[in-house]
């Protein structure tokens, strides 16, 4: 499996727009506020307060919240799997 990689992420990031939604560190514009701040998820517990806070499991987050969240209104986004890690790489690191 190849190592994540939080530059590509920050480049899928800004590819599927996930800001015109959140406000996220060492993303300059847009910061939407539809969902909350996405600031320090390397030191939180859990994922949209429920979800426990693994790489793994925030990988399939960002990708696919509905599935793992029934009803959330963060929608799946076009992510391959790959670049769903490379996502969570770089949230864990942007926001420390
Ligand atoms: C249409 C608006 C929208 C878009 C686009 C969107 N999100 Fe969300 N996101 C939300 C909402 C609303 C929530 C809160 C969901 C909940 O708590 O059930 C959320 C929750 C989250 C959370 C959990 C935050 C927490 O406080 O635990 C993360 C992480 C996240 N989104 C990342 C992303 C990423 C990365 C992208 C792009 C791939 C993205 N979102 C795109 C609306 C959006």
């Amino acid at each position: 499996m190849p190592v994540a990689d939080a530059s590509r992420g920050k480049r899928a990031i800004e590819r599927v727009g996930c800001a015109s939604c959140h406000t996220i560190p060492g993303i300059g514009w847009p910061k939407g506020e539809a969902g909350p701040p996405l600031h320090g998820m390397a030191e939180r517990a859990l994922i949209a307060g429920r979800l426990a806070n693994r790489p793994g499991i925030l990988a399939r987050f960002v990708r696919d919240a509905p599935a793992l969240v029934p009803g959330t209104t963060m929608p799946a986004m076009p992510l391959s799997e790959e670049e769903s890690r490379d996502v969570a790489a770089f949230l864990y690191e942007s926001g420390k």
